[in-house]
């Protein structure tokens, strides 16, 4: 009875000073993630996730650039269990910095095709978007359209924007050219490329669509979800813009459209690495798929989950066949090439 009535004292003892019970332990019972990401239904996921395992998620959301310098900072000390992010030029960087660890799962390599993931299993892709041609559709007729490698005929001169040589999605686009058409192909198509640009690369993907119905340019190359995203603005001036333009989806009679994931691996040092494993399985998973992809206007990676109604409008496409990992395997070349062809 004594042992019995110290006992409960102790826990409680416990409970008073830590602030949680047996069984719900900080340590077990929640994992932290660093994220790129911050929408509000990306909580509801969450949220659902812990009412179904008992796990809370604790998010640290900041610019990817900085959440990796965070990790290599904090070293063994850091809290993440989790780092998201995207682009996989991106998340191979992270992986070349030895901030994540393998993992191998089942269920994420029924979930996630092999292209969209590490082949190690230091990371997994969990959305997708392509990188595509937006176009004025008074100054460019949908016949005038076909592939990345056009864009560098005579035809286009000054009428293209894009993004800057230091921006990870041209550094991505590029080191997929080098995967395809080789080191020297490739050079010569972003130096075809660059003659016809409109101007000096500048902004973001969104300034590229502004340029295009500003007349600046007549084309640009940027990435899909960013015409959701500006179709649903509190910005009138982007909703018009993204109302004007038309989407193209070049390559499909060749190599394919060029397209990147968002993903996330499980840290090096993560303390709860069985949990986090756990919310990439269900973030890969069916029931989450289709909402966690249309929080950024993306598309699912999972095969078994359709697109939301504004990207299934644009039609299927045929993406370009290419493990995605393979791109970190470029992308120092890609970077180099860029600033050598002048690609500012
Ligand atoms: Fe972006």
């Amino acid at each position: 009875m004594r042992k019995i009535s110290m006992l409960m004292v102790i826990s409680s003892t416990i409970i008073l000073l830590t602030g949680c019970q047996f069984g719900n332990d900080q340590n077990e019972e929640s994992i932290t993630l660093y994220s790129e990401r911050h929408y509000d239904t990306d909580q509801m996921l969450y949220d659902l996730f812990e009412e179904t395992y008992g796990i809370q998620v604790n998010v640290i959301s900041d610019e990817a650039d900085k959440l990796i310098s965070r990790l290599q900072n904090e070293g063994s000390d850091t809290e993440a269990d989790l780092l998201m992010i995207a682009d996989a030029g991106r998340l191979e960087r992270a992986k070349s910095l030895d901030l994540f660890q393998s993992v191998e799962s089942e269920i994420l390599n029924e979930q996630i095709p092999e292209s969209y993931r590490d082949e190690q299993g230091f990371w997994y892709g969990l959305t997708k978007r392509a990188r595509v041609f937006v176009y004025h559709p008074d100054r460019v007729q949908i016949s005038d359209l076909s592939t990345y490698e056009d864009l560098t005929h005579p035809k286009w001169k000054g009428r293209i924007v894009t993004r800057s040589a230091t921006n990870i999605y041209t550094q991505s686009l590029m080191a997929s050219m080098i995967a395809i058409k080789g080191e020297q192909e490739a050079r010569l198509w972003a130096e075809g490329l660059v003659a016809n640009f409109a101007r000096d690369p500048q902004g973001n993907d969104r300034d590229q669509a502004k340029a295009v119905v500003s007349g600046i340019a007549d084309l640009a190359i940027m990435n899909t979800y960013y015409i959701g995203r500006m179709l649903h603005s509190s910005d009138p001036y982007e909703v018009e813009v993204a109302q004007t333009i038309r989407i193209f989806f070049p390559n499909q009679d060749t190599t394919g459209t060029h397209v990147n994931v968002s993903g996330a691996g499980v840290t090096k040092y993560a303390k709860n690495k069985e949990n986090a494993m756990k919310l990439l399985e269900f973030l890969s998973s069916e029931v989450a798929q289709r909402a966690f992809a249309d929080a950024n206007f993306e598309y699912p990676v999972n095969p078994d989950v359709a697109p939301n109604a504004l990207l299934s409008s644009w039609g299927t496409f045929v993406a370009q066949d290419m493990i995605l990992s393979n791109l970190g395997i470029h992308s120092s070349k890609a970077t180099l090439i860029l600033n050598e062809i002048g690609w500012k």
